[in-house]
């Protein structure tokens, strides 16, 4: 049973295959946090310690007892006002203005099933057999009538537990909710590492580790949007804790908007992780009856080391938060515009590349930014979703059918959340935007952010939208959002503190909308390239294009850090031309090929038309590589072999779930003089078994290839790349 209530105890367990999470209500109604770790039966309540710390920690008054304090216990929900002076969950103020709450146990409930969250994404079961269970805990402030219902999902299948908040105001008069994060992890002591992804446009989720020290340590979004600058995503760890040794927690947040995540070691060597809404321009009003929904965090913990966290997330995400049929199907392979063309295309070269894709193999022609309105650079017509039919040389459906006509399916790009200051809905509606009466707005891109949180801005894009997509066999939209939010103000917020989260509210209204309308197109994220890469757009858009960087190199970087909490199902990635237009780098096509392939939104980038016949043969035999790949990239385990930032060799596996087969993937990245062999070490294969590879023929025994590897070319060249196909045989074979 995954959710157990002990009543004599008060202890709430949550049971996975691997893991155990224990929490008990203390004599004075606290929800005290004891133990998450390796799965375990039993009472862990001694782990708490209870000493009069100098009488310098603030007790609770009905506690006439100076070895309890707030301050020092590990905790649920710790909340500013009963003395707990770490960082914690909950700040509220009522209406006299007041800082202050007391939140104690009031009741419980179990659940079969996986809870929803109203108007937010969260993590979704659908079959009876995942054994799903939600478990609700209720705090109650009995002086504020305020209530807080902590939510508790487990998958105990994947060893996943979610976690989310709803903050009620029960009472009779309003209260100002100035902090409102989801989760939070008390270690009662430990040496810990903390990861991190961290970046910026074009170079996004480098991992970064850092031991955790006295003090606070946070990472966060301050930008409207999840951030190409860091990630919600945070992995803690025991200092020696490898891929595949080490005990190690992860919180990635199912939000796309502003947040926080935080580490804090405390006097006494005691950490707390937490994640949640960032604070920053952040104040929530609730009148009496309202309430206020603190996102969903999913986490998870493997005593295996940091993999097999990334196992549970990618499995997590893949099956339980990516939603629709292209949740489970081949993605099309994609020849996108924007690195072909930029702005500069018409419908005629529009029909060239569409040609040249079909002779290739390729699936699907995007047409990116470029094709409504007067948008023939980036400085106008973001909001005026109307064809330009001069450009294209007529009707949108005239060009998409003769695009289909070829066997090559059509996709759309789309920034529905911005508009140009020259446009003509700003001109038609210039307090459409997000805009600080008097103080002239801060542009990024030259464009203004929509008000999302209004829902007649919504309707007026999802009407116009709907106008395009309904006009000709549009099968792919991407989504893209290229700037951060700065000036927060919404002509029609009763308070300016809820634009921020009302803003993520409102595009995932209109996201949800849209994918109900349209149940069969494929959304693809895309902020900046991966501003938005979080588990909350993976609701709405189940692959994201990963960055704007589509230099091999460095995506080989980008693609390493993004696998620890993504799967790469979720990941777009395509070919692109070499140099690569970004950093100037040249790398082969073949490697090119090969990284790209590392992405379930597998696709090209390019002017085809300027190829030579080598190259077109290249990629022909790419994609025929690419179908044959492709259910083990979507679907199967992802294993990060070597580093890109540490390592000779950057190295990665997809492997089957049962064994049975993988590919692993190999390019060189420094070369020296003679003599030093560098070998490719696979995992996940099955022990005793021997292993065709596929393409040479040679047969290995796993126990070997998993201990010492296989050699690659002793002086291979920078950029030398391999794919070892590894088959498992049977004892027929
Ligand atoms: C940013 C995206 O990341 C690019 O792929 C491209 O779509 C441009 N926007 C278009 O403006």
């Amino acid at each position: 049973m995954p959710l157990l209530y002990d009543s004599t105890t008060k202890t709430f367990t949550i049971h996975t295959d691997h893991t155990t999470y224990q929490m008990r209500v203390d004599e004075y109604g606290y929800l005290v946090h004891l133990y998450y770790g390796a799965r375990t039966e039993g009472q862990m309540g001694y782990v708490v310690t209870y000493a009069d710390r100098s009488g310098m920690c603030a007790s609770p008054h009905d506690a006439s007892d100076r070895t309890y304090s707030l301050d020092v216990l590990p905790q649920e929900y710790p909340f500013q006002g009963g003395g707990d002076m770490r960082n914690t969950l909950l700040v509220v103020r009522d209406a006299n203005g007041t800082f202050g709450c007391d939140l104690r146990y009031d009741r419980h409930e179990i659940r079969d099933g996986k809870y929803a969250l109203k108007g937010l994404p969260a993590v979704y079961s659908e079959s009876a057999d995942d054994d799903a269970r939600s478990l609700s805990i209720t705090l109650a402030d009995k002086r504020l009538g305020l209530e807080v219902e902590l939510l508790y999902g487990v998958l105990p299948k994947i060893d996943i537990i979610t976690r989310a908040a709803i903050i009620r105001n029960a009472g009779p008069a309003k209260v100002v909710v100035k902090r409102a994060q989801t989760a939070c992890l008390d270690m009662v002591h430990g040496s810990f590492d903390v990861i991190t992804f961290n970046g910026r446009h074009a170079m996004e989720r480098r991992p970064s580790r850092c031991a955790v020290t006295p003090g606070s340590f946070s990472v966060g979004s301050r930008r409207g949007m999840s951030s190409n600058q860091y990630n919600p995503l945070m992995i803690m760890c025991d200092r020696d804790a490898t891929e595949t040794s080490g005990r190690a927690w992860s919180m990635s947040f199912v939000y796309s908007g502003s947040f926080l995540a935080e580490v804090e070691k405390d006097q006494y060597e005691q950490v707390r992780m937490q994640m949640g809404l960032s604070d920053e321009q952040f104040s929530y009003p609730l009148e009496p009856g309202e309430e206020l929904i603190a996102p969903e965090v999913i986490m998870t913990f493997s005593n295996a080391g940091i993999e097999k966290i990334s196992h549970n997330l990618h499995r997590c995400i893949r099956k339980h938060v990516c939603r629709g049929p292209w949740r489970d199907r081949p993605r099309p392979i994609l020849i996108n515009s924007w690195e072909a063309h930029y702005f500069d295309f018409d419908g005629d070269s529009l029909a060239r590349l569409a040609g040249k894709a079909a002779e290739l193999g390729i699936d699907m022609l995007v047409m990116d930014d470029g094709w409504f309105a007067n948008r023939y650079d980036d400085m106008r017509s973001l909001g005026d979703w109307t064809v330009n039919e001069q450009k294209l040389g007529g009707p949108l459906s005239q060009l998409v059918d003769y695009v289909n006509a070829m066997g090559v399916k059509f996709g759309i790009w789309v920034e529905p959340e911005m508009v140009s200051e020259d446009s003509n809905l700003y001109r038609a509606h210039p307090d459409w935007a997000l805009a600080i009466p008097g103080k002239d707005p801060v542009l990024g891109r030259d464009q203004l952010v929509l008000d999302m949180s209004r829902a007649d801005v919504r309707d007026n894009i999802f009407n116009q939208l709907c106008a395009v997509f309904d006009s000709a066999n549009i099968e792919y939209v991407k989504w893209d959002y290229n700037r951060s939010i700065v000036d927060v103000y919404s002509r029609c917020a009763s308070d300016q503190g809820k634009v921020l989260y009302d803003y993520i509210l409102g595009l995932y209204d209109l996201l949800e909308r849209l994918i109900q309308r349209y149940p069969d197109m494929l959304f693809e994220g895309c902020s900046a390239g991966g501003g938005r890469f979080d588990a909350g757009m993976l609701y709405y858009t189940p692959q994201i294009w990963t960055s704007d960087n589509t230099d091999a190199h460095d995506r080989m970087t980008i693609q390493y850090g993004t696998s620890f909490g993504y799967p790469c199902s979720a990941m777009g990635a395509h070919v692109s031309a070499s140099p690569n237009e970004i950093n100037g780098r040249d790398v082969p096509l073949t490697t090119r090929g090969v990284v790209a392939m590392a992405g379930g939104g597998f696709g090209y980038e390019l002017d085809l038309m300027e190829l030579p016949e080598r190259a077109c043969e290249l990629i022909k035999g790419q994609i025929k590589m690419y179908r044959e790949i492709d259910p083990l990239v979507r679907e199967g385990l992802y294993y990060r072999l070597s580093s890109p930032k540490k390592d000779r060799v950057c190295s990665w596996e997809f492997a089957a779930e049962d064994g049975s087969e993988a590919i692993v993937c190999a390019v060189v990245l420094e070369v020296e003089g003679y003599g030093v062999a560098n070998y490719v070490v696979p995992r996940g294969l099955t022990r005793g078994a021997l292993y065709r590879e596929a393409t040479s023929g040679n047969v290995y025994p796993a126990d070997a290839l998993m201990d010492v590897g296989v050699p690659l070319p002793v002086g291979s060249a920078p950029y030398m790349t391999r794919v070892y196909h590894f088959v498992r045989l049977d004892d027929a074979d």
